[in-house]
């Protein structure tokens, strides 16, 4: 597969894989030997860059990430986050967690659990108003000076934050969402990444599958299924947003693709340091998302997408708003 580089030198493959859903957010968890062959049959197919999180599960998509690729250790990029606050029952409390002492012992279980000697890539989840971006960027440069990270990372983070952070410590990439029905940083973040060359890694690049033209108005979310309590997902804002996928589908079809495909396809030709992590749990589809790769939409076929889906007006926000504030700080 193509390989990218992030930042000042963490090469990857140009799509990686999105695990949170193996263990979080989208309905009941994948059966643990099945989530191990899916990704064990990814590395196989040429990805080796895998997102992961502390918050994921809690604990448990780290767990599980770390026994399925303990046997490619040096192979493959494990990106995973910390930054959320988890109460002693093992659930996330609804704070955010930055504090240096919290960082460190992060750390260390999740060096635990991914089996692994130094992590990867280390992202702060979302910025902790209460501690500062310095304090903490100087929290992870002394964990790369100690071999325990390699790459600092950032997630949805806004432009003042990523300057003040790569003052002290470099960031190799941010995180953030971005994707045809979610472009709000374009503008603003990625000429701030593409100066001080940083790396992007979009997430839910398809939408949390809504761009695959496989979830409308009459979809049933499993209980436990976050997109049950977005803004974006109700069944009126599905409804109207089929206009969007109406117009992906002809222009997919257009360019041999599924919409999925083009999705990603659009994301990989907006910048050559940009890798999306779609996520999903089936190997048919893993297969499809990693066709993208392969498709190499030329300019004019870039500004139609461009002029057909920006002419769609997208309902619904994509958080609920305390969740929003959380971002962009
Ligand atoms: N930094 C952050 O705050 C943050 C937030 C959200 C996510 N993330 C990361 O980004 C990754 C990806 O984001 P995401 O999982 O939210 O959204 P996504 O990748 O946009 O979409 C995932 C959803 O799409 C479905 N899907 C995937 N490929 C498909 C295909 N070809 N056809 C039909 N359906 C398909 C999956 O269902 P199936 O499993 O049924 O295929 C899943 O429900 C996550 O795994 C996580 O690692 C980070």
């Amino acid at each position: 597969m193509e390989q990218r580089k992030l930042g000042r030198g963490l090469e990857v493959s140009a799509l990686g894989l999105g695990c949170m859903g193996f263990s979080h957010a989208y309905g009941a968890p994948m059966e643990r030997n099945a989530a191990i062959a899916l990704l064990r049959g990814a590395f196989d197919k040429g990805v080796t860059f895998f997102d992961t999180a502390e918050v994921y599960g809690p604990f448990t998509n780290e767990d599980l990430v770390g026994e399925a690729l303990e046997p490619f250790k040096g192979e493959v990029v494990i990106a995973t986050k910390f930054g959320f606050g988890i109460g002693e029952d093992g659930k996330q409390n609804g704070r955010l967690d930055s504090r240096p002492e919290h960082i460190h012992a992060v750390v260390d279980a999740s060096l635990q659990r991914l089996r692994v000697e130094t992590i990867d890539l280390l992202y702060q989840h979302r910025v902790d108003p209460a501690v500062p971006i310095e304090e903490v960027a100087g929290t992870v440069r002394n964990l790369i000076g100690a071999g325990k990270v390699k790459h600092f990372g950032l997630s949805e983070a806004g432009v003042e934050t990523i300057r003040r952070a790569h003052a002290v410590q470099p960031v190799t990439a941010l995180q953030s969402e971005y994707s045809l029905w979610w472009r709000e940083r374009e503008h603003d973040v990625l000429p701030v990444l593409e100066e001080l060359g940083i790396g992007l890694v979009p997430y839910s690049p398809l939408g949390r599958g809504f761009l695959t033209g496989k979830i409308d108005a009459s979809t049933q979310f499993d209980a436990g299924d976050f997109r049950a309590n977005m803004p974006r997902f109700s069944p009126a804002a599905r409804e109207a947003n089929q206009k969007l996928i109406e117009v992906l589908t002809r222009l997919a079809a257009e360019f041999a693709a599924t919409p999925a495909q083009l999705a990603l396809a659009w994301l990989l030709a907006q910048k050559p340091w940009i890798v999306p992590i779609p996520g999903t749990t089936k190997m048919p589809r893993l297969d499809e998302n990693l066709g993208a790769v392969d498709i190499k939409l030329s300019v004019a076929q870039l500004r139609e997408i461009d002029e057909v889906a920006s002419a769609v007006v997208v309902e619904g926000a994509r958080y609920p708003a305390h969740l929003e504030q959380m971002t962009g700080r």
